[in-house]
């Protein structure tokens, strides 16, 4: 038996933490066992990665940051998303490849193609099953950031332009992808949006489950 993978992604102020936990205690509560990881990050190496991504003093280059957030991903995938997979439990990870498409490609205008070629060096045939993309206007997301008063990251420091092309990039992410991405608009309540994500949710396990039945 095979299990599934199951990716969130969001602009800042998205909820995305507080909706991840939901999604975790939601499919736990349906008796799967899930994993559940973060991009960049996840295991040791990968998070010693992230640390770097997110912080590191003086200039890093494009490419640079490409090339980590990816190696920072095979570390993920071998250590832990594929045996976890292959061991039947449900991957829940805090995003991923199209990430790498809306920050890398949207927000820092690398080539998508030279993203695509990672991406298949990387990852080989391995997609999420489903991508569950948090959508807010970025003036909506970034109130919420400024109210939680956090230290920022090298991201979240960004410029408008960067945050508007990013943003852009996952609406087109999810326009070519129809049947993997679903996107959700994360601008109303807590309630009104985890009410949203539970429907995402159920239908995915009913049409997983059936998969499986034939
Ligand atoms: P995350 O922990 O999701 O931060 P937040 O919850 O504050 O949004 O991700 C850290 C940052 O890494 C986030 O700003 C987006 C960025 N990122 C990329 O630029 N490319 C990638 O491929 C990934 C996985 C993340």
């Amino acid at each position: 038996m095979t299990g599934f993978f199951i990716t969130v992604e969001g602009g800042d102020g998205a909820g995305k933490t507080t909706h991840l936990t939901f999604i975790y205690e939601w499919l736990r509560g349906r008796g799967m066992n899930v994993v559940r990881t973060r991009e960049p990050g996840g295991t040791d190496v990968g998070e010693s990665i992230r640390e770097l991504l997110l912080h590191a003093v003086g200039k890093m280059f494009d490419d640079t940051e490409l090339l980590l957030m990816f190696a920072a991903r095979m570390q993920n995938i071998e250590q832990l998303i594929k045996p976890a997979i292959a061991k039947g439990d449900c991957v829940l990870c805090d995003r991923f490849t199209d990430a790498s498409y809306a920050y890398q490609g949207g927000g820092r205008g690398i080539n998508m193609d030279r993203i695509a070629e990672l991406e298949q060096w990387v990852q080989g045939d391995l997609q999420p099953d489903l991508t569950i993309i948090l959508d807010v206007p970025i003036e909506t997301g970034m109130k919420r950031t400024q109210k939680r008063g956090e230290v920022s990251d090298r991201f979240e420091r960004e410029s408008m332009t960067f945050k508007k092309a990013v943003r852009q990039s996952y609406l087109d992410r999810a326009a070519c992808f129809p049947k993997r991405i679903q996107l959700i608009d994360a601008s109303g309540s807590i309630e009104s949006v985890e009410s949203n994500i539970e429907a995402v949710l159920s239908s995915f396990c009913e049409c997983w489950l059936s998969g499986k039945a034939t």
